[in-house]
Protein backbone atom coordinates (compact mmCIF):
# COMPACT_ATOMS: atom_id res chain seq x y z
CA UNK A 1 0.00 0.00 0.00
CA UNK A 2 1.09 3.65 -0.45
CA UNK A 3 1.02 4.99 3.13
CA UNK A 4 2.19 9.11 3.88
CA UNK A 5 3.05 9.90 7.48
CA UNK A 6 2.36 13.38 8.00
CA UNK A 7 4.52 14.77 11.01
CA UNK A 8 7.84 12.97 11.66
CA UNK A 9 8.56 13.89 14.88
CA UNK A 10 9.32 10.93 17.21
CA UNK A 11 6.38 9.04 17.34
CA UNK A 12 6.20 10.02 13.34
CA UNK A 13 9.32 8.88 12.15
CA UNK A 14 9.95 5.67 13.72
CA UNK A 15 6.18 4.94 12.28
CA UNK A 16 6.91 5.75 9.01
CA UNK A 17 10.02 3.67 9.11
CA UNK A 18 8.59 0.92 10.42
CA UNK A 19 5.57 1.26 7.82
CA UNK A 20 8.29 0.38 5.31
CA UNK A 21 9.65 -2.28 7.37
CA UNK A 22 6.21 -3.82 7.23
CA UNK A 23 6.40 -3.26 3.45
CA UNK A 24 4.50 -0.54 2.35
CA UNK A 25 5.31 2.51 0.17
CA UNK A 26 5.77 5.63 2.76
CA UNK A 27 6.23 8.86 2.47
CA UNK A 28 6.98 10.88 5.51
CA UNK A 29 6.18 14.44 5.45
CA UNK A 30 7.05 17.15 7.94
CA UNK A 31 6.87 20.99 7.36
CA UNK A 32 10.77 21.15 9.43
CA UNK A 33 13.14 20.96 5.93
CA UNK A 34 16.14 20.55 8.16
CA UNK A 35 14.36 17.25 9.62
CA UNK A 36 13.25 15.80 6.37
CA UNK A 37 16.76 16.66 5.03
CA UNK A 38 18.18 14.66 7.63
CA UNK A 39 15.93 11.58 7.32
CA UNK A 40 16.21 11.60 3.57
CA UNK A 41 20.14 11.53 4.02
CA UNK A 42 19.14 8.59 6.65
CA UNK A 43 20.41 10.64 9.60
CA UNK A 44 18.23 10.43 12.87
CA UNK A 45 17.38 13.64 14.12
CA UNK A 46 16.91 11.82 18.07
CA UNK A 47 18.62 8.63 19.35
CA UNK A 48 16.60 5.45 19.56
CA UNK A 49 17.95 1.96 19.15
CA UNK A 50 16.96 0.47 16.62
CA UNK A 51 15.87 3.37 14.43
CA UNK A 52 18.34 4.83 12.31
CA UNK A 53 18.65 1.00 10.73
CA UNK A 54 15.22 0.53 9.87
CA UNK A 55 15.20 4.45 8.33
CA UNK A 56 18.29 3.37 6.17
CA UNK A 57 17.01 -0.21 5.23
CA UNK A 58 13.54 1.65 4.00
CA UNK A 59 15.87 4.31 1.95
CA UNK A 60 18.08 2.17 0.78
CA UNK A 61 15.02 -0.21 -0.45
CA UNK A 62 13.23 2.81 -2.32
CA UNK A 63 10.53 1.76 -0.13
CA UNK A 64 10.68 5.28 2.17
CA UNK A 65 10.78 8.85 1.21
CA UNK A 66 10.41 12.28 2.80
CA UNK A 67 8.84 15.17 1.87
CA UNK A 68 7.66 18.90 2.74
CA UNK A 69 5.40 18.98 0.05
CA UNK A 70 1.74 17.94 0.85
CA UNK A 71 0.53 17.40 -3.31
CA UNK A 72 3.63 14.25 -3.23
CA UNK A 73 1.15 12.60 -0.75
CA UNK A 74 -2.26 13.20 -1.95
CA UNK A 75 -1.87 9.68 -3.86
CA UNK A 76 -1.42 7.65 -0.70
CA UNK A 77 -4.09 5.41 0.06
CA UNK A 78 -3.72 5.89 3.79
CA UNK A 79 -2.69 9.09 5.67
CA UNK A 80 -1.17 8.39 9.44
CA UNK A 81 -1.07 12.10 11.74
CA UNK A 82 2.00 11.94 14.10
CA UNK A 83 1.57 15.46 14.72
CA UNK A 84 2.87 16.96 18.10
CA UNK A 85 -0.02 17.80 20.82
CA UNK A 86 1.91 19.78 23.32
CA UNK A 87 0.95 21.65 26.41
CA UNK A 88 -0.88 24.96 25.38
CA UNK A 89 1.00 27.65 26.65
CA UNK A 90 -1.81 29.53 28.56
CA UNK A 91 -2.86 26.47 30.51
CA UNK A 92 -3.01 22.80 30.99
CA UNK A 93 -4.92 22.06 27.64
CA UNK A 94 -3.40 20.49 25.02
CA UNK A 95 -2.27 22.59 21.55
CA UNK A 96 -3.65 21.23 18.71
CA UNK A 97 -3.44 23.78 16.15
CA UNK A 98 -0.44 21.66 13.87
CA UNK A 99 -2.78 18.87 14.05
CA UNK A 100 -5.70 21.34 12.47
CA UNK A 101 -3.31 22.93 10.06
CA UNK A 102 -2.40 19.52 8.95
CA UNK A 103 -5.77 17.84 8.53
CA UNK A 104 -6.87 21.16 6.57
CA UNK A 105 -3.40 20.79 4.23
CA UNK A 106 -4.41 17.46 3.24
CA UNK A 107 -7.53 18.08 2.63
CA UNK A 108 -6.61 20.77 0.44
CA UNK A 109 -4.50 18.11 -2.17
CA UNK A 110 -7.06 15.19 -1.58
CA UNK A 111 -9.20 15.90 -4.40
CA UNK A 112 -6.54 15.46 -6.77
CA UNK A 113 -6.36 11.65 -6.22
CA UNK A 114 -9.91 11.72 -7.96
CA UNK A 115 -11.86 9.81 -5.60
CA UNK A 116 -11.17 6.22 -4.14
CA UNK A 117 -11.27 5.10 -0.94
CA UNK A 118 -8.94 7.92 1.37
CA UNK A 119 -8.42 6.61 4.92
CA UNK A 120 -6.82 9.27 7.51
CA UNK A 121 -5.61 7.85 10.63
CA UNK A 122 -4.60 9.98 13.42
CA UNK A 123 -1.96 8.72 15.81
CA UNK A 124 -1.23 11.80 18.43
CA UNK A 125 -2.61 11.72 21.65
CA UNK A 126 -5.64 14.03 21.93
CA UNK A 127 -8.00 14.96 24.47
CA UNK A 128 -11.98 12.83 23.67
CA UNK A 129 -13.94 15.14 21.30
CA UNK A 130 -11.31 15.51 18.86
CA UNK A 131 -11.40 12.78 16.20
CA UNK A 132 -15.01 13.74 15.59
CA UNK A 133 -13.50 17.51 14.97
CA UNK A 134 -11.15 16.44 12.40
CA UNK A 135 -13.24 14.50 10.29
CA UNK A 136 -15.49 17.42 9.96
CA UNK A 137 -12.84 19.34 8.02
CA UNK A 138 -12.74 16.18 5.48
CA UNK A 139 -16.60 15.52 4.87
CA UNK A 140 -16.54 17.56 1.54
CA UNK A 141 -13.31 15.35 0.19
CA UNK A 142 -15.34 12.92 -1.80
CA UNK A 143 -13.86 8.59 -0.55
CA UNK A 144 -11.67 10.47 2.67
CA UNK A 145 -12.76 9.25 6.43
CA UNK A 146 -10.79 9.02 9.90
CA UNK A 147 -10.25 6.72 11.88
CA UNK A 148 -8.19 6.78 15.28
CA UNK A 149 -5.08 4.73 15.92
CA UNK A 150 -3.60 5.73 19.49
CA UNK A 151 0.31 5.09 19.32
CA UNK A 152 1.32 3.68 22.94
CA UNK A 153 5.08 3.47 22.12
CA UNK A 154 7.86 4.28 24.64
CA UNK A 155 11.11 5.71 23.88
CA UNK A 156 13.81 3.42 23.88
CA UNK A 157 11.61 0.46 22.76
CA UNK A 158 9.89 2.87 20.17
CA UNK A 159 10.81 0.43 17.04
CA UNK A 160 9.78 -2.58 19.01
CA UNK A 161 6.75 -1.32 20.27
CA UNK A 162 5.59 -0.22 16.82
CA UNK A 163 6.73 -3.40 15.28
CA UNK A 164 5.37 -5.81 17.98
CA UNK A 165 2.89 -3.56 20.24
CA UNK A 166 1.04 -5.13 23.22
CA UNK A 167 -2.37 -3.99 21.23
CA UNK A 168 -4.26 -2.00 17.97
CA UNK A 169 -6.53 0.41 18.78
CA UNK A 170 -8.58 1.15 16.21
CA UNK A 171 -11.63 4.18 17.09
CA UNK A 172 -14.26 4.75 14.33
CA UNK A 173 -17.24 7.05 14.04
CA UNK A 174 -19.54 4.80 14.23
CA UNK A 175 -18.99 1.45 15.22
CA UNK A 176 -20.33 -1.90 14.02
CA UNK A 177 -21.63 -0.02 10.64
CA UNK A 178 -20.43 -0.86 6.91
CA UNK A 179 -18.48 2.08 6.47
CA UNK A 180 -16.20 1.58 9.77
CA UNK A 181 -16.22 -2.41 8.45
CA UNK A 182 -14.55 -1.12 5.24
CA UNK A 183 -12.02 1.24 7.53
CA UNK A 184 -11.33 -1.63 9.42
CA UNK A 185 -10.50 -3.83 6.69
CA UNK A 186 -8.17 -0.84 5.17
CA UNK A 187 -5.94 -0.46 8.36
CA UNK A 188 -5.71 -4.02 8.90
CA UNK A 189 -4.29 -4.11 5.36
CA UNK A 190 -1.72 -1.90 6.80
CA UNK A 191 -0.62 -3.88 9.89
CA UNK A 192 -1.42 -7.01 8.26
CA UNK A 193 1.52 -8.54 9.36
CA UNK A 194 1.13 -7.58 13.04
CA UNK A 195 -2.44 -8.99 13.31
CA UNK A 196 -1.05 -12.56 11.81
CA UNK A 197 1.03 -12.60 14.89
CA UNK A 198 -1.59 -12.37 16.97
CA UNK A 199 -1.38 -8.55 18.37
CA UNK A 200 -4.81 -8.22 19.69
CA UNK A 201 -6.92 -5.30 17.83
CA UNK A 202 -9.79 -3.54 19.26
CA UNK A 203 -12.36 -1.47 17.21
CA UNK A 204 -14.84 0.92 19.57
CA UNK A 205 -15.91 4.24 19.02
CA UNK A 206 -13.54 7.65 18.61
CA UNK A 207 -13.94 8.80 22.44
CA UNK A 208 -13.41 5.57 23.45
CA UNK A 209 -10.37 5.16 21.39
CA UNK A 210 -9.00 8.65 22.25
CA UNK A 211 -9.72 7.84 26.01
CA UNK A 212 -7.84 4.19 25.98
CA UNK A 213 -4.76 5.97 25.50
CA UNK A 214 -5.40 8.90 27.84
CA UNK A 215 -5.58 6.80 30.26
CA UNK A 216 -2.79 4.49 29.72
CA UNK A 217 -0.60 7.42 30.37
CA UNK A 218 -2.56 8.49 33.72
CA UNK A 219 -2.65 5.37 34.97
CA UNK A 220 1.29 4.86 34.24
CA UNK A 221 1.57 8.35 35.94
CA UNK A 222 -0.41 7.88 38.31
CA UNK A 223 1.85 4.24 39.45
CA UNK A 224 4.95 6.44 39.67
CA UNK A 225 3.08 8.88 42.05
CA UNK A 226 1.66 6.45 43.92
CA UNK A 227 5.26 4.80 44.68
CA UNK A 228 6.71 8.34 45.03
CA UNK A 229 4.25 8.69 47.91
CA UNK A 230 5.30 6.36 49.57
CA UNK A 231 8.32 6.90 49.51
CA UNK A 232 7.40 10.40 51.17
CA UNK A 233 6.69 8.32 54.06
CA UNK A 234 9.29 5.71 53.84
CA UNK A 235 11.51 9.42 54.20
CA UNK A 236 9.56 10.28 57.31
CA UNK A 237 9.39 6.31 58.74
CA UNK A 238 12.74 4.68 58.36
CA UNK A 239 10.78 2.36 55.70
CA UNK A 240 12.06 1.47 52.40
CA UNK A 241 10.64 2.12 49.29
CA UNK A 242 11.98 -0.18 47.31
CA UNK A 243 11.09 -2.98 49.83
CA UNK A 244 7.45 -1.71 49.40
CA UNK A 245 7.63 -1.80 45.81
CA UNK A 246 8.83 -5.24 45.86
CA UNK A 247 6.47 -6.39 48.35
CA UNK A 248 3.24 -4.88 46.94
CA UNK A 249 4.37 -6.01 43.11
CA UNK A 250 4.32 -9.21 44.18
CA UNK A 251 0.80 -9.11 44.13
CA UNK A 252 -0.39 -9.56 40.21
CA UNK A 253 -3.35 -7.58 40.60
CA UNK A 254 -0.67 -4.72 41.58
CA UNK A 255 1.91 -5.82 39.26
CA UNK A 256 5.66 -4.62 39.71
CA UNK A 257 6.34 -2.45 36.86
CA UNK A 258 6.03 1.40 36.99
CA UNK A 259 6.91 1.13 40.91
CA UNK A 260 10.23 2.42 40.22
CA UNK A 261 10.46 5.22 43.33
CA UNK A 262 12.84 8.41 42.46
CA UNK A 263 12.90 12.04 40.87
CA UNK A 264 9.71 10.58 38.64
CA UNK A 265 8.67 10.92 35.63
CA UNK A 266 8.63 13.43 32.66
CA UNK A 267 9.61 13.39 29.29
CA UNK A 268 7.34 14.76 26.49
CA UNK A 269 4.18 12.42 27.32
CA UNK A 270 3.22 11.89 30.68
CA UNK A 271 3.55 14.88 32.07
CA UNK A 272 1.56 17.37 29.50
CA UNK A 273 -0.90 14.53 28.73
CA UNK A 274 -1.89 14.29 32.54
CA UNK A 275 -2.35 17.88 32.63
CA UNK A 276 -4.30 18.04 29.01
CA UNK A 277 -6.91 15.05 30.52
CA UNK A 278 -7.45 17.09 33.72
CA UNK A 279 -8.14 20.11 30.96
CA UNK A 280 -10.36 18.61 28.87
CA UNK A 281 -12.46 16.89 31.63
CA UNK A 282 -13.21 20.40 33.61
CA UNK A 283 -14.03 21.60 29.93
CA UNK A 284 -16.76 18.45 29.65
CA UNK A 285 -17.96 19.55 33.06
CA UNK A 286 -16.48 16.59 35.02
CA UNK A 287 -13.49 18.25 36.32
CA UNK A 288 -13.57 16.31 40.24
CA UNK A 289 -13.29 13.23 38.08
CA UNK A 290 -9.77 13.64 37.83
CA UNK A 291 -8.75 15.83 40.56
CA UNK A 292 -6.66 13.21 41.80
CA UNK A 293 -4.45 13.38 38.29
CA UNK A 294 -3.37 17.27 40.34
CA UNK A 295 -2.10 15.21 43.30
CA UNK A 296 -0.27 13.08 40.48
CA UNK A 297 1.42 15.60 38.95
CA UNK A 298 2.07 17.59 42.29
CA UNK A 299 3.55 14.27 44.00
CA UNK A 300 5.87 14.04 40.83
CA UNK A 301 7.07 17.75 41.10
CA UNK A 302 7.68 17.54 44.77
CA UNK A 303 9.96 15.15 43.77
CA UNK A 304 12.58 17.28 42.03
CA UNK A 305 12.85 19.83 44.82
CA UNK A 306 13.22 16.87 47.23
CA UNK A 307 16.48 15.90 45.74
CA UNK A 308 18.02 19.21 46.02
CA UNK A 309 17.05 19.53 49.33
CA UNK A 310 18.95 16.57 50.53
CA UNK A 311 21.76 18.11 48.72
CA UNK A 312 21.18 20.77 51.42
CA UNK A 313 21.29 18.50 54.10
CA UNK A 314 24.25 17.01 52.38
CA UNK A 315 26.27 19.86 51.74
CA UNK A 316 24.94 22.82 53.43
CA UNK A 317 24.66 25.75 51.18
CA UNK A 318 25.20 24.90 47.93
CA UNK A 319 26.84 27.73 46.48
CA UNK A 320 30.17 27.30 45.04
CA UNK A 321 29.86 23.53 45.82
CA UNK A 322 31.48 21.02 42.81
CA UNK A 323 28.48 18.70 42.20
CA UNK A 324 28.70 15.97 39.20
CA UNK A 325 25.10 14.83 38.10
CA UNK A 326 25.15 11.74 36.05
CA UNK A 327 22.02 11.67 33.21
CA UNK A 328 20.27 14.66 31.57
CA UNK A 329 17.64 12.62 29.92
CA UNK A 330 14.05 11.98 31.06
CA UNK A 331 14.84 8.39 30.65
CA UNK A 332 17.48 6.37 29.83
CA UNK A 333 18.50 5.14 25.93
CA UNK A 334 17.03 8.47 25.04
CA UNK A 335 18.16 12.04 24.08
CA UNK A 336 15.17 13.50 24.95
CA UNK A 337 15.11 16.46 27.76
CA UNK A 338 11.82 17.50 27.38
CA UNK A 339 10.77 18.22 30.85
CA UNK A 340 13.40 16.17 32.10
CA UNK A 341 13.38 15.76 35.85
CA UNK A 342 17.08 15.17 36.10
CA UNK A 343 17.32 18.52 34.31
CA UNK A 344 15.18 20.40 36.24
CA UNK A 345 17.30 19.38 39.09
CA UNK A 346 20.01 20.80 37.10
CA UNK A 347 18.85 24.18 36.92
CA UNK A 348 18.00 23.76 40.41
CA UNK A 349 21.35 23.58 41.74
CA UNK A 350 22.72 25.60 38.84
CA UNK A 351 19.96 28.64 41.02
CA UNK A 352 20.94 27.92 44.14
CA UNK A 353 24.76 28.54 43.25
CA UNK A 354 26.59 25.29 42.58
CA UNK A 355 29.24 24.61 40.06
CA UNK A 356 27.37 21.73 38.38
CA UNK A 357 29.07 19.43 35.88
CA UNK A 358 26.76 17.39 33.97
CA UNK A 359 27.24 14.14 31.70
CA UNK A 360 24.98 12.16 30.03
CA UNK A 361 25.75 9.49 26.63
CA UNK A 362 23.08 10.98 24.41
CA UNK A 363 21.36 13.95 25.72
CA UNK A 364 24.35 16.81 26.42
CA UNK A 365 23.64 18.68 23.03
CA UNK A 366 19.23 19.12 23.73
CA UNK A 367 20.49 19.75 27.86
CA UNK A 368 22.58 22.66 26.34
CA UNK A 369 19.94 23.86 24.12
CA UNK A 370 17.17 24.12 27.21
CA UNK A 371 19.79 25.40 30.08
CA UNK A 372 21.90 28.22 29.43
CA UNK A 373 25.36 28.00 30.97
CA UNK A 374 24.68 24.40 31.48
CA UNK A 375 28.52 22.79 31.64
CA UNK A 376 28.39 19.16 29.60
CA UNK A 377 31.30 16.49 30.24
CA UNK A 378 30.71 13.55 27.92
CA UNK A 379 33.15 11.42 29.50
CA UNK A 380 31.63 9.93 32.87
CA UNK A 381 35.15 9.71 34.39
CA UNK A 382 36.03 13.67 33.75
CA UNK A 383 32.82 14.35 34.89
CA UNK A 384 33.10 12.90 38.39
CA UNK A 385 37.01 14.18 39.42
CA UNK A 386 37.04 16.71 42.02
CA UNK A 387 33.02 16.58 42.71
CA UNK A 388 31.90 17.19 46.64
CA UNK A 389 28.41 15.67 45.32
CA UNK A 390 27.30 13.24 42.91
CA UNK A 391 23.70 13.10 42.00
CA UNK A 392 22.34 9.74 39.73
CA UNK A 393 19.30 11.13 37.82
CA UNK A 394 18.70 9.23 34.76
CA UNK A 395 19.64 5.30 35.49
CA UNK A 396 21.64 4.61 32.28
CA UNK A 397 23.63 1.11 32.44
CA UNK A 398 27.21 2.74 32.80
CA UNK A 399 25.66 4.79 35.54
CA UNK A 400 24.30 1.96 37.40
CA UNK A 401 27.38 -0.38 36.81
CA UNK A 402 30.09 2.02 38.63
CA UNK A 403 31.97 0.78 41.18
CA UNK A 404 31.93 2.36 44.51
CA UNK A 405 35.91 2.41 45.18
CA UNK A 406 36.98 3.41 41.11
CA UNK A 407 34.67 6.46 41.61
CA UNK A 408 35.80 6.81 45.17
CA UNK A 409 39.15 7.83 44.02
CA UNK A 410 37.84 10.20 41.35
CA UNK A 411 35.75 12.62 43.54
CA UNK A 412 36.78 14.91 46.10
CA UNK A 413 34.22 14.01 48.73
CA UNK A 414 32.38 9.86 49.01
CA UNK A 415 28.65 11.41 48.62
CA UNK A 416 25.77 10.68 46.71
CA UNK A 417 22.06 10.98 45.98
CA UNK A 418 20.71 8.13 44.04
CA UNK A 419 18.04 9.55 42.82
CA UNK A 420 16.88 6.61 40.59
CA UNK A 421 17.37 3.66 43.26
CA UNK A 422 19.53 1.93 41.39
CA UNK A 423 22.85 1.76 43.74
CA UNK A 424 22.95 -0.82 46.23
CA UNK A 425 23.39 1.42 49.19
CA UNK A 426 24.78 -1.25 51.92
CA UNK A 427 27.58 -1.71 48.89
CA UNK A 428 28.40 1.97 48.37
CA UNK A 429 28.01 2.81 52.18
CA UNK A 430 31.13 -0.29 52.58
CA UNK A 431 33.44 1.83 50.31
CA UNK A 432 33.11 4.80 52.59
CA UNK A 433 30.23 6.43 51.11
CA UNK A 434 27.64 8.75 52.29
CA UNK A 435 24.92 7.67 50.05
CA UNK A 436 21.21 8.75 49.80
CA UNK A 437 18.66 7.10 47.95
CA UNK A 438 14.77 8.81 47.84
CA UNK A 439 12.57 6.95 49.66
CA UNK A 440 15.14 4.91 52.04
CA UNK A 441 15.60 6.85 54.37
CA UNK A 442 19.13 7.88 55.59
CA UNK A 443 19.76 4.94 58.38
CA UNK A 444 21.84 2.09 57.57
CA UNK A 445 19.31 -0.59 58.23
CA UNK A 446 18.07 0.79 54.43
CA UNK A 447 19.08 -1.04 51.68
CA UNK A 448 20.34 -4.43 52.79
CA UNK A 449 17.06 -6.45 53.12
CA UNK A 450 17.45 -9.63 50.86
CA UNK A 451 14.35 -11.40 50.07
CA UNK A 452 14.47 -12.66 46.82
CA UNK A 453 12.53 -16.32 47.00
CA UNK A 454 9.40 -17.11 48.69
CA UNK A 455 9.69 -16.32 52.56
CA UNK A 456 9.10 -19.66 54.82
CA UNK A 457 6.26 -18.86 57.30
CA UNK A 458 6.85 -20.39 60.03
CA UNK A 459 3.35 -19.82 61.47
CA UNK A 460 1.76 -21.60 58.67
CA UNK A 461 1.51 -25.49 58.56
CA UNK A 462 4.27 -26.98 55.90
CA UNK A 463 1.75 -28.61 53.09
CA UNK A 464 1.59 -32.51 53.15
C1 LIG B 1 5.06 6.97 27.81
C2 LIG B 1 4.24 5.67 27.90
O1 LIG B 1 4.94 4.73 28.71
C3 LIG B 1 4.00 5.09 26.51
O2 LIG B 1 3.18 3.93 26.61
C4 LIG B 1 3.30 6.15 25.66
O3 LIG B 1 3.06 5.69 24.35
C5 LIG B 1 4.17 7.38 25.58
O4 LIG B 1 4.41 7.88 26.91
C6 LIG B 1 3.47 8.41 24.76
O5 LIG B 1 2.37 8.81 25.12
O6 LIG B 1 3.96 8.72 23.68
P1 LIG B 1 7.68 7.48 27.49
O7 LIG B 1 7.33 8.92 27.60
O8 LIG B 1 8.60 7.03 26.40
O9 LIG B 1 6.33 6.60 27.28
O10 LIG B 1 8.34 7.06 28.85
P2 LIG B 1 8.04 6.05 30.04
O11 LIG B 1 8.82 4.81 29.87
O12 LIG B 1 6.59 5.93 30.28
O13 LIG B 1 8.69 6.86 31.24
C7 LIG B 1 8.18 8.13 31.60
C8 LIG B 1 8.90 8.68 32.79
O14 LIG B 1 8.55 7.94 33.96
C9 LIG B 1 10.44 8.64 32.72
O15 LIG B 1 10.92 9.88 33.18
C10 LIG B 1 10.82 7.52 33.66
O16 LIG B 1 12.08 7.70 34.23
C11 LIG B 1 9.71 7.62 34.71
N1 LIG B 1 9.46 6.36 35.43
C12 LIG B 1 9.02 5.26 34.77
C13 LIG B 1 9.61 6.33 36.82
O17 LIG B 1 9.99 7.34 37.45
N2 LIG B 1 9.33 5.17 37.49
C14 LIG B 1 8.91 4.05 36.85
O18 LIG B 1 8.67 3.04 37.55
C15 LIG B 1 8.74 4.10 35.47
Amino acid sequence: MIVSVIGVGYLGAVHAAAMAELGHDVIGLDVDSGRVAAMQAGRAPFHEPGFEEILRRGLAAGRLRFTTDYAEIAHADVHFLGLGTPQRADGFGADLRSLEAAVASLAAVLPARGGGPTLVVGKSTVPAGTARRLRAQLTAVPGADLMWNPEFLREGFAVQDTLAPDRLVYGVAEPETPAADAQVAMLDAVYARLIAGEVPRLVMGFETAELVKVSANAFLATKISFINAIAELCEATGGDVTDVARAIGMDDRIGGKFLRAGIGFGGGCLPKDIRAFIASAEDLGVGEALGFLREVDAVNQRRRVRVVEIARELLGDLAGQRITVLGAAFKPDSDDVRDSPALEVVSRLMSAGAHVTVTDPEALDNAAKRVPGLVGEPHTEQALAGAELVLLLTEWREYRGLDPVRVRNLVAAPRMIDGRNVLDPGAWRDEGWEIRSLGRGAGPANGTSVVDGPVARPDLPIPA
